[in-house]
This record gives C-alpha cells, structure tokens and sequence, in this order.
C-alpha cells in the first residue's frame, strides 16, 4: 500500500510513503497533489507521524471514577480512599474489560505504543496476571509495556521486595518504585537500589513514580539519577513525575541537573494529573505542582508527556487523547514559544519513544515498521492549535482506524 500526499514533520512539500510487507520501504517526495490509484490511500494533505505514544498510564484503574462512589473533594487522599473501596470488588474479567477498553480509546487517538503500570502490591499479582493477557489479546493494536508498581511500597509493604522479583519473573517488562512513599527516607533509598539491581540483573527497563509529592525535602530523583549513572543505564531508566522538582530552589536544582545531564535518564511529566493533584496544601500562592518539563528539555534531557489516569479515583476526566495533554502541558509548563511549538509533537512522540527504548522499531524511516498515524494537520503547531485528531491510524501496514472528520453547516448562510 502507498499513502500519497501526506505531509512529514519539520519537512516541506508532500510525500508518497510506500509500504511493504508491514513495513515501510521507502519515502518519496511528489511534485504535486496527486488522485489516489488502486491500493493508495490518500492523506489528503495530512500530517504523516509515527503512532503517538501514551508513555504513563494504569490501565488496571482506569474507568472506576464514581464507583462505588465519586471523589467529592478532588484529592489524591479521598482518591486513595475511594480507590480501596473499588479495589475491594475486583475481578480478573472486570480489569481486563476496563484495560480493553481504554486501549480502544487510546486506539481511537492514534496511539501504539503504551506504557502501563500495574499495582503489584498484591499477594496474588491479580491485576498483572489480567494484563499480561491484555498486552496479548491487545497486540494487533499497540505494544504495550507493563511496570510492575509497587503503589504501597517495597520496603513497607509486606514481601514487597518478594512481590517485584516474582512480578518480573511473570513477564513484567519494567522496573517501578515510589521511594517518595516509603515509611522513611532510608526505605526510599534502599527501595531504589534494590529495583535498580533488578532491573540490571534481568535486563529489565526502570520507570519510578519518582518525587510525586509538593515536599520540597523528597529527594530521590538524586538517588535514582545516580544509581543510573554508576551502573550506566540512564537511557533505561525513567523518572516519573519528578514533581517535587517544581519545589526545589534553584541552588539545589542547579547541583541536581548537572547530575541529571551525567546520567542521561529520561522523564515523564503528567501534566493534568498533576496540576489537579498537587498543590493542595497551598493556600494562595498556589504551585503548579509540576516537574521542571522546559528546563529538562533545554538542558538537552529527553522529557515526555503521559495521562496518567483516565476516569479514575484520582483524575475523572480523560479520553485516552494525548494531544490533550500536549496543549494542557504546554500551557502549564511555560512551553508556548514559537520554536517550541514547532516540535511540539516531539513531546508525544519521538521523546516518548526515546524513554519507552522503543529503538528501530519507532519511526518513520525505510526499513522500520509500517506504524503511521495521519493527523488532520499541516504541522506540528496546527495540530496543537486546531486540536488536531487521528484521521487514520495503520499498523503492520493495515489500516485498524479511520475517522472520518466532522462536518459543519451554516443553513443561513
Ligand atoms: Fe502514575
């Protein structure tokens, strides 16, 4: 199949992409628009990307906001709260139709490639055990990345350390921690070289819930970063939320980013999780509540956007579009110069790509996997500008949705 008239990023004119045997053969530039032939599809102008990418989410709460009852005040605590009592009527179908069915709504946005964590902190392992089938039922779809998280600790919840070895030998593909929640801080610490030396024994990747908290003293990113670049794994390892960050003054920060910049991890900021969640012990100034998302990012570090949530105990809103979170992102993260909207995309895409090690098999380059999403968009600044949706999303060279777009009338006019 060839899609013809498409538009690339950061690249002017239009394009004939020629597909082969699921993967991309090679890339053309076209003199002039062009009707489409037989077994052509027409972009119709359209913007031609790799498939958006959901770098953080948790697929085993996602769709429980208001059951059995709604989070009343907004906070992370009655979310905690109301979560328990949800968490009390779980079933293995129950999670795996919940998971099936946000991954039709992240499909529905263009996205393949996703990243999920999954609360280990469970004598049965049961909502792993429920993923693990997802990603396999799941696969013609998106490729999916299962972190095994301790959401009530590693050091303080009982056989926590027990529990993540045995999720890993599961088939979990990532190493999680949330040393920020730790009973003390020497948990925090001892909790994140333990999951490092896992993750370097098995070979496995790292992403930790990393500093999600106002408290300016939650100190791990330090830990983490510096773990990672005594055993050289940065580009492994992913720094989750990093709020904290938000807090610290800028003496500590500068320190902080030179270690940072020697260890080469990545990172992820949520956004509009965060921004709801944080800054709740404020009264007026109020802080943002967000990691420093345009000073990684100009300090040479790879940084992403994710969801986090969708409908769930802690966040009741959410659609599974992550160009949602780019704008909203963008706007709380001070990041709406002309230049940075230019790349804007980059922040769901190629960087994500980068923090999820996706590699070879992420791009749009001959040779790699024909996973292309049509945005109804010239740019990446038109498609933030206009809210821009996935026209078409092919995967393996097969078309798996098509959208058709909105049509407006003016009857008086
Ligand atoms: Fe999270």
């Amino acid at each position: 199949m060839n899609i013809i008239n498409a538009r690339l990023r950061k690249r002017e004119g239009l394009f004939t992409l020629v597909l082969q045997d699921g993967k991309i053969n090679q890339i053309t530039g076209q003199a002039a628009s062009r009707k489409a032939g037989p077994d052509e599809l027409d972009a119709e102008g359209g913007l031609a990307i790799a498939p958006l990418v959901e770098p953080h989410i948790h697929l085993d709460a996602t769709l429980t906001a208001g059951e059995p009852a709604w989070n009343m005040s907004g906070t992370l605590f009655e979310g905690i709260e109301r979560w328990g009592q949800r968490k009390a009527t779980i079933t293995h179908e129950d999670t795996k139709r919940r998971a099936l069915a946000t991954i039709g709504m992240l499909r529905d946005h263009g996205i393949q490639h996703v990243r999920t964590h999954v609360d280990v902190t469970d004598p049965s392992l049961a909502a792993l055990r429920a993923l693990l089938e997802v990603k396999q039922e799941s696969r013609h779809l998106l490729d999916l990345q299962i972190v095994a998280f301790p959401q009530e600790g590693i050091e303080s919840f009982p056989n926590g350390r027990a529990l993540m070895t045995q999720a890993i030998e599961l088939g979990a593909d990532v190493v999680g921690g949330i040393p920020h929640f730790e009973n003390t801080r020497d948990q925090g610490v001892s909790s994140v070289k333990f999951l490092m030396e896992l993750a370097e024994r098995t070979g496995c990747l790292v992403d930790v819930h990393c500093d999600e908290t106002d408290d300016p003293q939650s100190r791990f990113l330090e830990v983490l970063a510096e773990e990672a670049r005594v055993r050289d794994m940065g580009a492994r390892v992913t720094a989750s939320h990093t709020v904290a960050m938000g807090s610290y003054d800028n003496a500590y920060c500068y320190k902080l980013f030179r270690l940072l910049r020697q260890s080469g991890i990545n990172f992820v900021s949520c956004p509009t999780e965060s921004i709801h969640l944080q800054g709740r012990f404020d009264s007026w100034p109020k802080r943002r509540g967000v990691t420093r998302v345009a000073e990684l990012d100009q300090a040479g570090m790879n940084v992403c956007f994710g969801q986090d949530s969708i409908k769930d105990p802690w966040y009741p809103l959410g659609n599974g579009n992550i160009l949602r979170v780019l704008d909203a992102g963008l706007h709380i993260c001070h990041m709406m110069g002309y230049d940075t909207l230019q790349r804007s995309l980059d922040f769901v895409t190629d960087n994500s790509a980068r923090a999820l090690n996706l590699g070879e098999r992420y791009g749009l380059a001959p040779g790699r996997p024909a996973n292309v999403v049509i945005l109804d968009a010239e740019n990446d600044y038109d498609a933030v500008c206009h809210q821009a949706k996935a026209r078409i999303s092919i995967r393996h060279g097969q078309v798996i949705m098509r959208r058709r777009p909105e049509q407006l009338e003016y009857p008086q006019a």
